[in-house]
């Protein structure tokens, strides 16, 4: 028996939100659906965004097993390769792959492939100031060169970037980021038909300029219902919810002013309070530093977390509560309650939440609107 507990997807409003990506942009929409779409199940997701023009994920094996699921679609590696037989993998499954690195390009000059059809597709990574991947405005003309006399690499090479701060409207980091990428294109002899791509949901949103000219978008978050932008809440943007988390509610207690509350008696009753335990903790995935006043729904009604979150239970003041009973739903976050609420509550980021559901927690999808 199931204790109550479970994420709820809701792929009506995934499909919904990729029709807020497509109306924002005249670009094709690659969705992000690695580590196993933001939490929300990679192949479920996939065939749900069938209309896709293509996917990225991060690592070969996400690729492999979407794949394997029948996916149809143009699939690029985020990540890309790190060695011969990952490689041996992405021409039998048919990938693209990014290319941030020098290693990854003597791999590709070291595969002496004979056969021109099976050639990869690949996307030079600039790195136009996030410094994680990719290559510099100085390196970028010899490798994207090296590239294009790869007899395994097939033609045009095309190029993409990644923003740092797109998520700040007000940071002029974009900015920069956009005219350092420029400035590394114009230097390029890229193909007239080769595909440029910079955004994903925050510049897809924020940031015109970032995909005006561009081929394709890469959004991620903004899929699932959360706001890719800082202080901008994801109804601004139309943007539906698609996971709910829900447990229920599995005991009540009433507790004297003073007496001490859950773990490290970290909170104390200021005074005499009616206590509702949940069945979801750490181990489900709720979030460990989610803090006092947390909120959290009980049929309907927000009541405030108290108390540590430990790994199987969470604690939540129903002291104004009428009718709260053992058995009632209680919803952690979802449509009525944005998971970027109890991220900052928790200090971290909705896409934490979503990656954070544990295997324990059962998932059921519905087309419900
Ligand atoms: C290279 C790249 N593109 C696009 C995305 C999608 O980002 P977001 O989920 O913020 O839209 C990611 C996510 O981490 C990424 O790494």
């Amino acid at each position: 028996m199931s204790r109550g507990t479970c994420a709820e997807i809701n792929l009506s409003a995934l499909k919904h939100n990729l029709d807020i990506a497509r109306s924002n942009t005249q670009a094709k929409v690659m969705a992000v659906i690695k580590a196993n779409a933001y939490g929300h199940g990679m192949v479920e997701v996939a065939r749900a965004l069938a209309s896709c023009d293509g996917f990225a994920v991060a690592t070969i094996n996400e690729g492999m097993d979407l794949r394997e699921s029948g996916v149809y679609q143009p699939i690029l590696i985020l990540e890309g390769f790190n060695c011969r037989d990952d490689l041996r993998m992405v021409y039998a499954y048919d990938l693209q792959c990014v290319i941030h690195s020098e290693h990854q390009i003597e791999i590709l000059e070291k595969n002496k492939t004979a056969d021109r059809s099976k050639n990869i597709k690949v996307w030079l990574k600039i790195d136009s100031g996030m410094h994680r991947l990719g290559f510099s405005l100085k390196e970028v003309q010899a490798m994207f060169q090296r590239l294009n006399d790869c007899n395994s690499v097939q033609q045009p090479v095309h190029v993409m970037t990644h923003l740092a701060c797109a998520d700040d409207k007000n940071s002029t980091y974009t900015t920069e980021q956009l005219s350092i990428f420029n400035d590394s294109l114009s230097t390029l002899a890229v193909d007239a038909s080769a595909n440029i791509s910079i955004a994903n949901s925050a510049g897809l949103l924020a940031w015109p300029e970032a995909h005006q000219n561009t081929h394709w978008v890469r959004p991620g978050i903004m899929l699932y219902g959360s706001s890719p932008i800082i202080d901008n809440n994801a109804e601004k943007y139309k943007l539906q919810a698609v996971m709910t988390l829900k447990s229920e509610v599995i005991a009540i207690h009433n507790f004297n002013k003073g007496d001490s509350i859950g773990y490290g008696q970290s909170y104390v009753c200021d005074q005499d309070t009616r206590v509702a335990t949940i069945a979801i903790g750490y181990g489900d995935g709720y979030p460990r530093h989610a803090q006092t006043g947390t909120p959290v729904l009980i049929n309907n009604k927000q009541y405030p977390l108290i108390g540590r979150v430990s790994m199987d239970m969470i604690t939540v003041d129903v002291s104004k509560g009428k009718d709260i009973n053992i058995g009632d739903e209680v919803v952690l976050w979802g449509e009525e309650l944005s998971a970027d609420v109890i991220a900052e509550h928790a200090n971290t980021i909705s896409y934490a939440l979503f990656c954070g559901v544990t295997q324990r927690v059962p998932y059921t999808y519905s087309h419900a609107n």
